[in-house]
């Protein structure tokens, strides 16, 4: 069978950094293929790559797609022909309505005019492929994270999408979300659309793939069927080296109180009356890990913003957070990028607080 994408040794520095080193993968049509490797091992600049984001020149190497030579100049020509990426931060103008944000800079048109009754039509349909009920009128702002990725699907749908790339998509969904994603993307499979997936959620590596490509310090490491491959032997492979335990204890000691939390309460910045975070209290040891534990919507994250002082609280320690986080930067920049299978969220703090002095 020919080859829907064929990228053949692409290598590209950023001046003294190789981040691909001569990497080569093959997609069928309707094949969904993981791309895995630790932080940094390359994953996001070859899909940069291939959607026109570094455009031809920037790299060395050759990409086929759909049996023609591929050489985009922008993401506008990797569209075009079909190859939509969803990055992990999603793009999409919160202000706008969901059909605005589908038909930006596509809208259909009649007789010259914007032809709205049409385009709500074209928006409904695409908004059932993904199993969303909205109405087109809805805002992005109001939609939660799980659902605006939805929308960024419908909207690569819309573009005749034959090769979706998602790049982390899961990282903010919850279980439910995820599943629906999932579900979505193995529907685009049965219709012949092909999809590269990068995710450090092995589990849904294994649930939804084909195949499995393997990259490691920008070098290909191996493609496979996923069928073929434990979750333990794809770490092995994006690691170099087996791992006896993914989560090691390492003897610590626990050291003074470093954070007291008393009594926090938050209410939503927007709906005054709705308490977020009720009288939450805890204290924290240095060396300590507390983990927070809750249903989705308990109010977790809020809890932690409040520590942040993303959100405005009262109670003792409120707005600590930040301040205890650049203290141990350097132990939690290094943790985050030890492990394999840190959260995208996680290394985003860990590179936040590598940079801030
Ligand atoms: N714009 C850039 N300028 C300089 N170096 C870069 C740039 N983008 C990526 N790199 C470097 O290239 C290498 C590959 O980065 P890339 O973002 O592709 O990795 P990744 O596999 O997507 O990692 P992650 O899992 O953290 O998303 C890293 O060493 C990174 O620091
Ligand atoms: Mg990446």
């Amino acid at each position: 069978m020919a080859a829907l994408l064929e990228m053949q040794q692409i290598t590209k520095r950023f001046g003294a950094v190789t981040a691909l080193d001569g990497v080569s993968l093959r997609l069928e049509a309707g094949e969904v293929m993981s791309l895995c490797g630790e932080n940094g091992s390359g994953k996001s600049t070859l899909m940069k790559i291939l959607c026109g984001l570094y455009p031809a020149g920037d790299y060395q190497g050759e990409i086929r797609f759909a049996g023609e030579p591929l050489r985009p100049a922008t993401l506008r020509d990797t569209e075009r022909k079909g190859i939509v990426i969803i990055h992990q931060e999603l793009a999409l103008v919160r202000q706008l309505t969901v059909m605005e944000n589908i038909f930006l800079g596509g809208e259909i048109t009649r007789y010259g005019a914007v032809d709205d009754e049409a385009m709500a039509l074209r928006c409904q349909t695409l908004l059932a492929q993904v199993k969303l009920s909205l109405s087109p009128d809805t805002r992005v702002s109001e939609l939660g994270m799980g659902q605006q990725q939805l929308v960024e699907i419908a909207r690569a749908l819309n573009k005749q999408v034959r090769l979706l790339i998602l790049d982390e998509p899961t990282s903010s969904l919850t279980g439910q979300e995820t599943e629906t994603l999932l579900e979505i993307i193995r529907n685009l499979r049965e219709h012949g659309i092909a999809c590269i997936y990068i995710s450090h959620k092995l589990n849904e590596v294994k649930a939804i793939s084909d195949s499995v490509c393997v990259i490691r310090d920008g070098k290909h490491i191996a493609t496979r069927p996923a069928d073929q491959l434990s979750e333990e032997a794809i770490i092995t492979l994006m690691v170099g080296r087996e791992l006896t335990a993914l989560y090691p204890r390492e003897p610590h000691s626990i050291g003074d109180e470093v954070l007291r939390v008393e009594g926090l309460t938050a209410w939503h910045p927007l709906k005054r009356d709705l308490q977020r975070v009720k009288a939450v209290s805890f204290s924290l040891r240095r060396g300590e890990i507390l983990g927070v534990a809750g249903l989705v919507g308990a109010g977790r994250t809020e809890m932690v913003e409040c520590l942040a002082g993303v959100w405005q609280a009262s109670g003792k320690g409120a707005g600590r957070a930040a301040f205890i986080l650049k203290g141990s930067r350097r132990a939690c920049a290094i943790a985050a990028r030890r492990s394999p299978t840190a959260s995208p969220w996680c290394r985003k703090i860990a590179k936040k607080m590598a940079s801030c002095r």
